[in-house]
């Protein structure tokens, strides 16, 4: 890819491109060894640029990953006690990878990853409430008023939850199989919304952040997402 050598030096994150025209054109930036005094130079992929001496790494390619996470995972890039992380199921991918957002050690299923740090930010920004769907299995019997409760908000300790969308896809005799969906995100959040009826949370698993699906991803599987799945997550 050929970039103008003021963009590819803005967009490494190093300074504004006013900047960069300034450093150019004091002769502070290098290409391939040659000091470079005019602007419009173009830099093509495999230049080594520098500037005062210290190499500049372009723009890096956004990849945008969903992973279906299995138990037993942590997700965060690396871990002190030496625990499997998220990392380690797309440690083929050049790119380093941050998780977006959180799901507990024992939680399964849809996790984006990404470099695009923007997205990530936008998308676990509480202001702007994205919708995440779970399915969990519970302990004992959801009455319907329970059910009333979890559908208006329930006292988490200390917080009280926002208005859910609650449907019991199963009643079994003993357990129950359920489909919620929260836009906060506490932490536990749906384990504690569910312990505070008395109903203990056997298993969790995300299966959608708004329209974007698990769907059949196997577990420890990760896909790149479409063009069309990342400009929805851009637009929620
Ligand atoms: N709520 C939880 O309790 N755990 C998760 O991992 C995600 C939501």
């Amino acid at each position: 890819m050929s970039t103008r050598l003021n963009k590819y030096i803005a967009s490494a994150g190093l300074c504004s491109r006013r900047k960069a025209d300034e450093l150019i054109s004091n002769g502070n930036v290098k290409v391939n060894g040659a000091v470079v005094n005019e602007m419009g130079f173009v830099v093509e992929d495999g230049d080594r640029v520098t500037v005062n001496g210290r190499l500049i790494e372009g723009e890096k390619p956004k990849v945008y990953v969903v992973l279906n996470k299995p138990l037993g995972y942590i997700t965060s890039m690396d871990d002190d006690k030496n625990r499997a992380t998220v990392a380690d199921l797309v440690s083929d991918i050049p790119e380093r990878l941050f998780p977006v957002g959180r799901l507990d050690y024992n939680t399964t299923g849809l996790l984006i990853m990404t470099n695009d740090g923007e997205l990530t930010y936008s998308l676990t920004h509480p202001k702007h409430e994205v919708d995440k769907t779970y399915i969990a299995t519970v302990s004992g019997v959801l009455s319907g008023k329970r059910l009333a409760q979890l559908r208006k908000g329930v006292d988490i300790g200390g917080f009280v939850t926002s208005p859910a969308r609650v449907r019991v896809l199963r009643q079994n005799p003993r357990s129950a199989v359920v489909e919620i969906t929260i836009h906060e995100g506490k932490n536990r959040q749906v384990r504690k919304m569910f312990a505070a009826g008395g109903n203990q949370v056997q298993s969790l698993e995300r299966v959608a952040i708004g329209e974007l699906k698990l769907g059949r991803l196997k577990e420890g599987h990760y896909r790149k997402l479409t063009r069309q799945e990342i400009e929805y997550l851009k637009g929620l």
